[in-house]
């Protein structure tokens, strides 16, 4: 497993549960020694009772030297893909430099590189014709991954559906083996596509996109309701009804974070403009602007409720990952916003279950409180920016008599406005009437 981070470690992690002799290996020497000393360094629920258990059985370990894993059966690109700090495309040198790392190491012949990583379009064929070059006994699979964190381990047991990008001539040979290694999913049913590799490689960013554009078409709905006091919670619920529709990915608030949806929907135009086709996904253009417009919205909706300045103003944000059960902070619309408020001149303290060390460490200049109680005090505004469990939990009339101003925004449209009313509060949401 070449790049042992989210995906990396996860994957390594579940291989070995279905039996296999895994070595996981990171140029990031810190990553190494704690993955192997059973300590996972993000959060993600249930992986690392499964990475000690996997530890004790002998058959995984993790390693930062390319020799460790040269006889491996099958090599998985598990590398991260970040947007360009230029531009909007992918940035791909980590994946080049992984392939460097294993064809310098010396490849086993009958061995398969199998991608996981999310890459433009032709990534696949451009690696394939480096590999025929410079290991022609080294064949190449490309197997997209749809894990979601917070469900990372359950996603890769048992997954929605498998992709086997596979080369058009000769494909047999990796499409078995990947059919080997995906043995028991495949037998539970597991629906499988073979494709070939521009199709694999698409598969993923389409789903992403598809993913993006449900959530930034509810937000738009969210706009209209706003501007015509009609509620979007309800609009969606008679939208999901729909079974053509389905009500997954309608969750309507501030939008989309995280290191994958917006990076993709990007780098997909990026590749797109590449090949002169990009018309065709130019409305991604539009999905991101209505996406980023929501943060702004919530920014907006804050000063406004706080008399038109932020200067001196003190705002609780509840949340900092760019979702529940995860410790992620890329970029979280909930720090996003958070940041705005503070430049704007106000005091921002934050709570968050998980992803304050890693906010703090992003932005030391923001206020930080393990206690959404304590976040709150005196607070002028109370955002709620993270669907976390622990927020929908927090008793609304305890949190009124430590705050200054009884004021809350849900972000997420999953506190309930009749017990915070009741409470006492004057409660504002997105998309829906105040
Ligand atoms: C996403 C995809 O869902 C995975 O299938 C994919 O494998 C992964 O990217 C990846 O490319 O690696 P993830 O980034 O973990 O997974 O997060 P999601 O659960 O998709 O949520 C993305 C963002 O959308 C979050 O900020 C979430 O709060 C937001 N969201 C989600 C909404 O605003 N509304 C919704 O209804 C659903």
């Amino acid at each position: 497993m070449v790049g042992t981070g989210y995906l990396g470690a996860t994957h390594a992690v579940c291989m070995s549960e279905l039996g296999f002799t895994v070595v996981g290996l990171d140029v990031d020497e810190t990553k190494v020694a704690s993955l192997a000393s059973g300590a996972v360094p993000f959060f993600e629920p249930g992986l690392e009772e499964l990475l000690r258990k996997n530890l004790e059985s002998g058959r995984l370990t993790f390693s930062s030297s390319f020799e460790d894993v040269a006889d491996a059966d099958a090599h998985f690109l598990c590398v991260g893909t970040p947007q360009r700090a230029d531009s909007a495309a992918a940035d791909m040198r980590y994946l080049d430099s992984a392939m460097d790392g294993l064809l310098a190491a010396g490849l086993k012949p009958g061995a398969l590189v199998i991608g996981k990583s999310t890459v433009p379009a032709g990534t696949a064929a451009r690696l394939a014709a480096r590999l025929a070059t410079e290991a022609p006994h080294v064949g190449l699979g490309w197997n997209p991954e749809f894990l979601r964190e917070g469900f990372a381990v359950e996603d890769t047991l048992r997954p929605d559906r498998l992709v086997f990008g596979v080369p058009t001539e000769d494909g047999d040979r990796a499409e078995a083996i990947l059919r080997e290694i995906y043995a028991r999913p495949l037998d539970a049913g597991t629906p499988l596509i073979v494709a070939d590799f521009a199709t694999a490689e698409l598969v993923k960013v389409a789903a992403n996109s598809f993913l993006a554009t449900k959530i930034s078409f509810i937000n738009a709905m969210a706009e209209v309701c706003e501007a015509t006091d009609a509620d979007v919670t309800v609009l969606a619920k008679a939208l999901s009804y729909d079974t053509r529709i389905g009500g997954r990915f309608l969750g309507a608030g501030v939008g989309f974070g995280g290191g994958c949806l917006p990076k993709d929907i990007r780098a997909f135009q990026a590749r797109a403009q590449e090949l002169n086709i990009g018309r065709s996904v130019a409305f991604l253009g539009e999905v991101d602007a209505i996406n980023l417009r929501r943060r702004a919205r919530v920014a907006e909706l804050a000063t406004e409720v706080a008399g038109g300045d932020m200067k001196g103003k003190r705002v609780a944000v509840f949340g900092a990952a760019f979702k529940p059960n995860s410790d992620d902070i890329r970029d979280s619309p909930a720090l996003d916003v958070a940041k705005a408020l503070h430049d704007a001149g106000a005091v921002v303290t934050i709570c968050d279950p998980a992803a304050m060390p890693n906010a703090r460490r992003r932005h030391p200049e923001l206020r930080y409180e393990l206690n959404a109680l304590d976040a709150a005090l005196d607070a002028d505004v109370v955002l709620h920016l993270t669907e976390w469990a622990e927020f929908r939990e927090i008793d609304p009339a305890v949190l009124a008599s430590v705050v200054r101003k009884p004021v809350v925004i849900d972000g997420r449209n999953t506190l309930d406005p009749v017990r915070w009313r009741q409470a006492g509060w004057t409660f504002h949401a997105l998309g829906r009437p105040t």
